[in-house]
């Protein structure tokens, strides 16, 4: 056995000195490269080191913005944090593009939480069935002071089920419930609610006397909210005569809609297009989803479980010409809060909160769910037009210039000749040269 070290007793310095000494061949440079990232003011590094255990320093992404959203004749400017090169520019421009075609339509379509108590139960069913309908009253009442602030929001627990899954597992069955949870993800407020079904569905059995020994033994395995949403749905719209959508001189309308049209449905059959299509969408998402303090593995889990509801892995987005009308819409399982979590604690949560105008939970499915249309537009509008490299490769020019310090004027050269040339490192560095040569 490996010689273990109680890493977390160690003082912040310590596990640092740890680190360094034990996985880098320069400790003093691995250090320099850590605290770099510290933060100046000492109460908001403290802040970020208690987040999570373990700290050593900051991991930085950038926090961009998108202005001129119209989402249903309100104007946003989304906050975006992301690594990715081109995301914030392309939901900028998409934007734009639909600002001047009446906006972004979005629709809560439902905002209903699931949590499950999965349990063994070794016994007749009906005897089980009975139980569960003597003791549903019992499991409100014993939550009821989890449930009354959330009650007073107009939340709390919709609904209690118990459901038989003998024919998939043996002897295993549910209660499953249903939640409204408001303002709030509502991770906590649903685990804690069910935990607490869970020792009073266990607790209670005993002295159930219709259950025999057996029976009244029912072995509670786990109690766990699910990140598999299909009812907290929000769906977000575009539409706009075909005739309209004349940006790009090189294709006709119409025939950019027929080929729109046809990559989403390709994205609607073929699973290996579908998932780069729905990263495509989750490149938007994310980004407002993580700008805004929420749970971004929640949220993609329970996409990804939506996007393959049917059957088969599909696309999340829908387009449709119909009488001369382009429409084009995305549905998305959203669990969002803007109360709780880090949203009153991350300054920078806070702040792209504000800029949002302090949404509401519902208002912000909103905005996340625009973000996700809006980079799938800007996504496919390339790939059926120009290509998704031209973008791409403007930027990698861009690097490769910065990376041989390029002046305003040699960029401004290199640019225009490469603007119909293909793009390698090699050919960039050539012309470079060669131009440098001839002055
Ligand atoms: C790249 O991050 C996202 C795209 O691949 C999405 C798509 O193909 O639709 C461009």
């Amino acid at each position: 056995m490996q010689k273990e070290i109680s890493f977390s007793k160690l003082t912040k310095e310590d596990k640092i000195n740890w680190i360094t000494s034990t996985y880098f061949s320069n400790p003093d440079e691995a250090k320099r490269v850590l605290k770099q990232y510290w933060n100046n003011e000492e109460a908001l590094q403290k802040l970020h080191d208690e987040f999570i255990e373990n700290t050593l320093t900051n991991y930085y992404l950038p926090l961009g913005v998108a202005p001129n959203f119209s989402i249903n004749g309100k104007n946003y400017t989304l906050p975006m944090a992301i690594e990715e090169s081109s995301v914030v520019a392309a939901a900028s421009k998409a934007a734009k593009f639909w600002n001047a075609r009446g906006g972004f339509k979005a629709t809560v379509l439902g905002t209903e939480k699931i949590g499950q108590v999965h349990f063994i139960y070794k016994g007749d069913k009906s005897k089980l069935q009975n139980y569960f309908n003597f003791i549903k009253p019992a499991l409100f009442s014993d939550t009821a002071n989890i449930t009354k602030n959330m009650q007073k929001r107009g939340g709390g627990i919709k609904s209690l089920t118990l459901v038989d899954k003998t024919a998939e597992l043996e002897n295993y069955y549910q209660i499953h419930a249903t939640f409204e949870t408001k303002d709030s993800m509502g991770a906590n407020f649903i685990n804690s609610c069910l935990e607490q079904f869970a020792k009073t569905f266990k607790s209670n059995a005993t002295a159930y006397s219709p259950f025999s020994p057996l029976e009244s033994d029912i072995l509670i395995v786990m109690s766990i909210l699910s990140n598999f949403v299909p009812d907290c749905v929000v769906r977000a719209e575009v539409s706009c005569p075909v005739s309209e959508l004349n940006e790009d001189k090189n294709i006709s309308p119409e025939l950019f809609a027929e080929k729109f049209v046809t990559a989403v449905k390709i994205a609607e059959i073929e699973p290996y297009r579908a998932v780069t299509h729905n990263k495509g969408i989750m490149n938007g998402v994310d980004a407002v989803v993580l700008a805004t303090g929420n749970d971004f593995r929640a949220v993609e889990a329970g996409v990804h479980a939506y996007a393959s509801k049917n059957g088969t892995y599909s696309s999340l987005s829908h387009a449709k010409i119909e009488n001369g009308i382009f429409t084009f819409w995305l549905d998305i399982p959203l669990a969002l809060g803007t109360v709780g979590g880090l949203t009153s604690l991350h300054p920078l949560v806070k702040f792209s909160l504000e800029m949002l105008g302090n949404p509401s939970a519902e208002e912000l499915m909103k905005i996340v769910a625009v973000a996700g249309l809006a980079q799938n537009f800007a996504a496919l509008r390339s790939l059926t037009t120009s290509g998704i490299q031209q973008g791409h490769m403007k930027m990698h020019l861009n690097n490769i210039l910065n990376q041989h310090q390029a002046t305003k004027e040699e960029k401004e050269k290199v640019m225009a000749y490469f603007a119909d040339q293909t793009v390698s490192h090699n050919l960039v560095v050539d012309y470079l040269e060669r131009l440098r040569a001839s002055k």
